[in-house]
C-alpha cells in the first residue's frame, strides 16, 4: 500500500488530500478563496498567495484526520509545482519542501495540467482499492484540459507520458466563460452561474461563431466568440475621435431571459469548437483508446452531455472527472504522484516554483 500526500496551491484554492496507489481517495480537503476575490471580479495574486499561508496548515491537519492516519504514515509528498500564480505556488512548494525533508519522505513535483487530466481516473469504482490502478486499456489516451486559464489537446500514452497536440492562441475557455458571465452581469464565479441559466435559454436564439482556425489546427481560439457576445449584449461600439468607444446598451437592458437565450447560444458554439477539434484529433490519430478530460470547465454540464454524446457515438471510453475533481484540488496531484513515484520520477529539494507549463509538442 502507497500513501500520498498532495498539495495544490497554484491559484485560488489551497488543496490537501491523501490517495492511496493512486486512485483511492481517503481526504480530499479544499479551502476556496472565492469570497476574498469576488468584489474584484478575478483573482488577486497577493491576496492569494497571503491566504494559502494561513491555510494550508489547518487544511493539512484536516486532511491527515479525515483519511485517519499520521503524517508519519505518508509515502511521499507531491505538490503541483507548476504553472500557476508564483507567489501562491511557493506557498505550497516550500511546505512540501519542509514536510519531505522532515519526513524523511520523497518528494515529487507535479504539473497541475497534466493533474487535471488524471483526475477522471481517481476513485474509479472498476478499480481495486487494495491494489495499483491498471489503466492500460485507456491508452493511448487523447486529453483535454478546460480551465480557466489552459485549454489544450493532450496525446497520452501513459498518466506520465504526455504530449501537446494544440492550446488556445487566445482565452482559455474558461476565462471566456468568465468574461461572458461578467458581461451579463453574473455573480463571480462567473463559469457556474452561465452554466446554470442558460438551461432555461434557446441554445438556436443567436448563431454565434465556432472557431476552427487552420483547416489542419488543433489550436483553439475563443476570444471572437467573446466578442460576438459583446455585441450581442451591447450593440455596435461607436468610435469617437479620441478613441473611446461607447455602446448603445448594457446587460441591464436584458430580460432573464434574453441572459439565458445569450447564455446558451454562447454555450453552444464554446463547445462545438471543443468538439471540432477532438474529432479533428481522432482522425489524425487513429489509435486513441479513450478520452480523458480535466479543468474546472469539465464540471460544465453541456461539455458533460455533449461529450458522453461524442464518446458513445465513437464507442470510446471517456473519463469525465466526478464534480469534486473538476475544480482545482490536490487528490489528482497525490494521484498522479503515485505513478511518476513508481517510474522513480522524484524530486529533490531544488524543485522549483514555476509559473508557465513546461511543453512538448507532438512532433509526427
Ligand atoms: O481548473 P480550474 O479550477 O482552475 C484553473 O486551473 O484555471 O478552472 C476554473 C475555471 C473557471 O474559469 C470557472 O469559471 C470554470 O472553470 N468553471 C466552469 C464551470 N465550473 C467551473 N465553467 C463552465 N461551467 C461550469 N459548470
Ligand atoms: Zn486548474
Amino acid at each position: 500500500m502507497t500513501l500520498v500526500l498532495g498539495i495544490e496551491s497554484s491559484c485560488d484554492e489551497t488543496a490537501c488530500a491523501i490517495v492511496r496507489n493512486g486512485h483511492a481517495v481517503l481526504a480530499n480537503v479544499i479551502a476556496s478563496q472565492h469570497e476574498l476575490h469576488e468584489e474584484y471580479a478575478g483573482v488577486v495574486p497577493e491576496i492569494a498567495s497571503r491566504a494559502h499561508v494561513e491555510r494550508i496548515v489547518p487544511v493539512l491537519r484536516h486532511a491527515t484526520a479525515e483519511a485517519g492516519i499520521t503524517l508519519g504514515e505518508v509515502d511521499a509528498v507531491s505538490v503541483g509545482h507548476r504553472p500557476g500564480l508564483i507567489g501562491a505556488l511557493l506557498v505550497g512548494v516550500s511546505g512540501a519542501k519542509a514536510l519531505a525533508w522532515s519526513l524523511g519522505k520523497p518528494l515529487v513535483g507535479i504539473d497541475h495540467i497534466h493533474a487535471h487530466l488524471y483526475a477522471g481516473l481517481l476513485d474509479r469504482p472498476d478499480q481495486p482499492a487494495d491494489r495499483a490502478p491498471d489503466h492500460s486499456e485507456l491508452f493511448p489516451a487523447l486529453g483535454l484540459v478546460v480551465s480557466g486559464g489552459h485549454t489544450a489537446l493532450y496525446h497520452m500514452t501513459s498518466p506520465i507520458d504526455i504530449k501537446r497536440l494544440g492550446a488556445t492562441i487566445d482565452d482559455a475557455v474558461g476565462e471566456a466563460y468568465d468574461k461572458v458571465a461578467t458581461m451579463l452581469d453574473l455573480p463571480y464565479p462567473g463559469g457556474p452561474n452561465l452554466d446554470k441559466i442558460g438551461l432555461a435559454g434557446d441554445e438556436r436564439a443567436h448563431e454565434f461563431p465556432v472557431s476552427r482556425l487552420d483547416r489542419d489546427s488543433l489550436d483553439f481560439s475563443f476570444s471572437g466568440l467573446k466578442t460576438a457576445v459583446l455585441y450581442t449584449v451591447r450593440g455596435l461600439p461607436t468610435r469617437h475621435t479620441d478613441g473611446a468607444s461607447t455602446f448603445a446598451r448594457s446587460a441591464s437592458d436584458l430580460t432573464d431571459q434574453d441572459k439565458a437565450d445569450i447564455a446558451a447560444s454562447f454555450q453552444r458554439a464554446a463547445i462545438r469548437a471543443l468538439v471540432v477539434k477532438i474529432e479533428r484529433s481522432l482522425e489524425r490519430f487513429p489509435e486513441v483508446r479513450s478520452l480523458l478530460i480535466g479543468g474546472g470547465v469539465s464540471a460544465n454540464s453541456r461539455l458533460r452531455h455533449d461529450l458522453s454524446d461524442l464518446a458513445r457515438t465513437r464507442n470510446l471510453p471517456l473519463r469525465l472527472p466526478p464534480m469534486e475533481y473538476c475544480m482545482d484540488n490536490a487528490a489528482m496531484i497525490a494521484g498522479l504522484a503515485y505513478h511518476k513515484l513508481r517510474a522513480g520520477l522524484i524530486d529533490d529539494l531544488s524543485l522549483r516554483a514555476e509559473p508557465t507549463t513546461r511543453i512538448e509538442d507532438f512532433a509526427s
